[in-house]
């Protein structure tokens, strides 16, 4: 399998996407590069489409990771947090998180600093707005409100893509209250933390950035740290 060797710099976030249909060829050969335990995981999915998915982002991940680390991508060896976060168990420096929604799986990488990404398929098959009112903060469900009825799904899965990021990258899982912080949602390019209830200086430590990988997709990627490049690289290209 291809290794992609780039350097990554310091204050420098990489972005990567692809799209699931474009790899499901090489299925093989991605397996052929994952651990034993993550083979085992890969059994277990109920759904053949998910499993897939599951082993072309994880033998991505591995080549790209390799490819940063200058290793092969089966000795690289994956720990987790106790929230189910993973993270080089060898390697302190490289940073990374992964998301994948729909046909589309999308992958961040950093030095030093701890990283969120999600990506999500943009649906409207369910109310937004009412699960905007159950779950976000007031800030997010006013802006949410003022939305056109054609522009509100984009604008709530900028929302959340943001948040989710942000919770991501805190690696805390779920338990974290989704309605104690402020994301912005107008437009794809400014992504911003606009507050923390817990602590009003939080939000200058933080950095979003959102992108677009594919129409009907949105991804965003949260760092608790400033002045950061933003490059993104598709997979498939
Ligand atoms: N923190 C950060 N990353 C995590 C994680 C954690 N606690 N736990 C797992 N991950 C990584 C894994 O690599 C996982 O992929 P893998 O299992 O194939 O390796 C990947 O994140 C999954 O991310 P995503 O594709 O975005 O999945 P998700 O949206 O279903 O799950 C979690 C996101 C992991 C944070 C999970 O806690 C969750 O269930 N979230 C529900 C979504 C939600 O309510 N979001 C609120 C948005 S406003
Ligand atoms: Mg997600």
């Amino acid at each position: 399998m291809e290794l992609k060797k780039q350097e990554l710099p310091e204050q420098t976030i990489h972005f990567w996407y692809c799209d699931f249909n474009k790899n499901r060829a090489k299925l093989e050969p991605y397996y052929a590069l994952l651990s034993e335990d993550e083979k085992a995981r890969s059994g277990r999915f109920k759904f053949d489409r998910d499993k897939e998915c599951y082993i072309i982002s994880r033998g991505i991940l591995r080549l790209l990771l390799a490819g940063y680390s200058k290793q092969q991508p089966q000795d690289l060896h994956f720990d987790y947090t106790p929230y189910g976060k993973p993270f080089l168990s060898h390697d302190n420096a490289i940073k990374f998180n992964i998301s994948h929604s729909g046909n589309m799986a999308v992958f961040a990488f950093v030095r030093n600093e701890e990283i969120g990404i999600d990506v999500e398929r943009i649906k409207d098959d369910f109310d937004l707005l009412e699960l905007a009112q159950s779950f976000f903060s007031t800030k997010e469900i006013l802006a949410l409100e003022k939305q056109s009825k054609k522009d509100l799904p984009r604008a709530f899965y900028r929302c959340w893509t943001r948040k989710e990021s942000f919770i991501k990258a805190e690696g805390s899982g779920l338990s974290f209250p989704l309605d104690q912080f402020a994301v912005s949602l107008e437009n794809d390019e400014q992504a911003e933390l606009l507050y923390t209830q817990w602590d009003s200086q939080e939000k200058e430590h933080w950095q979003l950035f959102s992108y677009v990988p594919a129409r009907a997709y949105i991804a965003a990627v949260a760092i608790r740290s400033r002045t950061l490049g933003f490059h993104q690289y598709n997979w498939d290209a």
